[in-house]
C-alpha cells in the first residue's frame, strides 16, 4: 500500500493522551518507515515555542514509547510545530490555517489534513464549526476528523454532538476512536471466527451455552474523578468497548471484509440487542462501587474517598450484565459482560462456553466432564486457549486439557500499539476499526435505559465490593441463577498452560 502523506493537527497536544499514546505511536510509525511526508501541529491553549514542544515530544517518546528511540528521533521531532490556540476565537483558527498552508507547501503534503481532537469533548462541536467557518476544511486533499470518546453522555447529547461535527465533515470523514478496536486480539476475533472451518458451524445457540466477556482493571479512578463521577463504568466501558466486543463476537460473517460490510453486520447485532425495560434493570444488570482494600500489599481508598468524588457518590465503578441478542443465531444464549475498577487483576478475556455433551459417559460422583471452552485472551497476555477433555496417560477418565496459542507472550500493559494501528488506519483512510454513528446511537439507546434507572435510584449497598476482589456478590448470582458461573482467571491463564 501507498505510504500516507498528511498534515496532522493534534488538538489537546499538551494533554495526557497525546503524551502517553499519540506521540509514541507516531514515532513508531515513522521509525518503521510507514509514513511518507508528514508534519504535526500541536494545538493547545498554553504558550509554548516550537522548540519547547519538540522537547516534550522527545520526552514523551522516550518515556512512553515501546522502542528504544533511535538516532532519528531528532529528525522526527523536527517535523513538529506548535500553535497556541483559543478554541472560540476565529483569528486563532485563521493563524492555524495559515501555518497549515505554509507547512503543506514546505513538506509537500498534498492538501491532506487529519484533525485529531484529543481533548475534552465539550469543545468538539465548537472546533468543528470553526474549522468549517474559518476555512481550515477547504483543502485540496482529504480531510478527516479523528475524535476520542466519550462521544456524548447519552443518546440525546451524542446526537447534538454528531450534528455539530457533521456540519464540517461527512460520516465517511469521521473516525470515532474506540481503542479496543485497535487491540491485536480484538481484531483477531474475526479471524478466529471466519478463517477456521471448525468454529463457525458451532458458533450459535445449538452449541454455545453462554459467552462471558470480562474486562477488569486494578487501577482506581486516579485523577479522573471529575469526569468519572458523571460517567461511571456503564458509560465509560460498556457503551463502547464492551458492546463493541460483543458485536464482533455475535455478528454474521460479512460478505466481504470491507468497512461498510463489516460495520453493517455489527449494526445488525446492535439492532438485535434486547432492550432492557425499566422494571428489568435489576434482573439483567448489577452495579458495584469499590470500597477500600489492600492491593499489592498497599492500602487503597474507597471510591468515595477519591479526589473530586462525592463522599456519598452513587456512581458505579463496576458493571455486570446479561445481554440477549434476539436473532436466529443467538436466541436464548446469554452474553454476560463484566467490567470494573480496582479489581483483582488487569485482564480482558472472552470465554465461549460450549454446551454440555449430550450424555456424560464418564460421569463419576462429584465429577462431571468439563464443558469445552474457547478462551480469547485480549490482554495482558494475548492468545487463545481451547479447553478439551482427554484421557491422560495412565488415567482412565476424561481430564481437562488445554491447547494453547500465545500471540506473542506476556506484553506490557497499555502499550501504544492500539493507537499506532488506529492512527495509521486514519491516515490510510481505513475506517473499519472505528465506530460508525449508527453503532454509537444504538449502543447509547441500549445503555440509556439502564443509566436512567440507576441515576434515579440511590444504591443503598454502595460501596459493595472490596478493592482487590472480583466485584460484588450479586455479579456471581447473575450467572448462578442461570446455572452458570464466571470462569475463574486461574483456570484459563495462558501462562499456566
Ligand atoms: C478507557 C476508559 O476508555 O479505557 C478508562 O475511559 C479505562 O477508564 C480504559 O481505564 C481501559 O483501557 P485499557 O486499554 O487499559 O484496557
Amino acid at each position: 500500500t501507498e505510504k500516507p502523506t498528511a498534515l496532522i493537527m493534534i488538538f489537546g497536544a499538551t494533554g495526557d493522551l497525546a503524551n502517553r499514546k499519540l506521540f509514541p505511536s507516531l514515532y513508531n510509525l515513522f521509525e518503521k518507515g510507514k509514513l511518507d511526508r508528514f508534519a504535526v501541529v500541536g494545538v493547545a491553549r498554553r504558550a509554548l515555542s516550537n522548540e519547547e514542544f519538540q522537547l516534550k515530544v522527545k520526552e514523551s517518546v522516550k518515556e512512553n514509547g515501546e522502542t528504544d528511540p533511535k538516532a532519528d528521533l531528532d529528525e522526527f521531532v523536527s517535523k513538529f510545530y506548535y500553535h497556541s490556540h483559543d478554541v472560540t476565537d476565529s483569528s486563532s483558527y485563521l493563524a492555524l490555517g495559515k501555518l497549515s498552508e505554509e507547512l503543506d507547501s514546505h513538506y509537500g503534503l498534498n492538501g491532506n489534513r487529519i484533525f485529531y481532537l484529543a481533548m475534552a469533548p465539550e469543545f468538539f462541536g465548537t472546533i468543528a464549526e470553526h474549522l468549517k467557518k474559518d476555512k481550515l476544511t477547504d483543502v485540496s486533499g482529504f480531510k478527516r476528523l479523528v475524535i476520542e470518546k466519550p462521544f456524548g453522555h447519552d443518546l440525546e447529547s451524542a446526537k447534538v454532538l454528531n450534528k455539530q461535527i457533521r456540519t464540517a465533515f461527512t460520516e465517511d470523514e469521521i473516525y470515532r476512536i474506540d481503542h479496543y478496536l485497535g487491540k491485536e486480539m480484538v481484531q483477531n476475533i474475526e479471524v478466529i471466527r471466519f478463517a477456521n472451518a471448525m468454529f463457525e458451524p458451532l458458533w450459535n445457540n445449538r452449541y454455545i451455552s453462554n459467552i462471558q466477556v470480562t474486562s477488569s482493571e486494578t487501577l482506581g479512578v486516579e485523577e479522573r474523578g471529575r469526569y468519572y463521577e458523571k460517567s461511571g463504568a456503564l458509560r465509560d466501558m460498556v457503551q463502547n468497548h464492551m458492546l463493541q466486543m460483543v458485536s464482533l463476537l455475535a455478528m454474521e460473517p460479512p460478505i466481504k471484509l470491507t468497512t461498510d460490510e463489516i460495520r453493517s453486520e455489527k449494526v445488525r447485532v446492535f439492532r438485535a440487542l434486547r432492550p432492557i425495560k425499566d422494571g428489568e434493570v435489576n434482573e439483567y444488570f448489577v452495579r458495584g462501587q469499590y470500597d477500600k482494600g489492600v492491593m499489592n500489599e498497599k492500602e487503597v481508598p474507597a471510591y468515595r474517598q477519591e479526589e473530586m468524588v462525592d463522599p456519598e457518590s452513587n456512581t458505579e465503578t463496576f458493571v455486570a450484565g446479561k445481554l440477549m441478542i434476539d436473532n436466529f443465531r443467538w436466541a436464548g444464549v446469554p452474553f454476560y459482560i463484566r467490567t470494573g475498577k480496582r479489581m483483582k487483576a488487569k485482564s480482558t478475556k472472552i470465554v465461549i462456553q460450549f454446551k454440555d455433551i449430550p450424555m456424560d459417559l464418564y460421569y463419576q460422583p462429584e465429577k462431571t466432564v468439563n464443558p469445552n471452552l474457547l478462551v480469547i485472551h485480549i490482554q495482558p497476555e494475548e492468545g487463545i486457549t481451547l479447553h478439551l477433555n482427554a484421557k491422560k496417560s495412565g488415567q482412565g477418565d476424561a481430564t481437562p486439557v488445554k491447547l494453547n496459542y500465545a500471540n506473542k507472550g506476556i506484553d506490557g500493559l497499555n502499550t501504544p500499539e492500539a493507537y499506532e494501528k488506529l492512527l495509521y488506519d486514519s491516515l490510510r483512510g481505513d475506517a473499519t476499526n472505528f465506530t460508525h454513528w449508527d453503532e454509537v446511537a444504538l449502543s447509547w439507546s441500549f445503555v440509556d435505559n439502564i443509566s436512567k434507572v440507576w441515576e434515579n435510584t440511590k444504591e443503598p449497598s454502595f460501596p459493595n465490593y472490596a478493592s482487590g476482589s472480583m466485584g460484588p456478590d450479586a455479579a456471581d448470582k447473575l450467572l448462578e441463577q442461570d446455572g452458570f458461573f464466571w470462569w475463574p482467571f486461574n483456570d484459563i491463564d495462558v501462562e499456566n498452560c
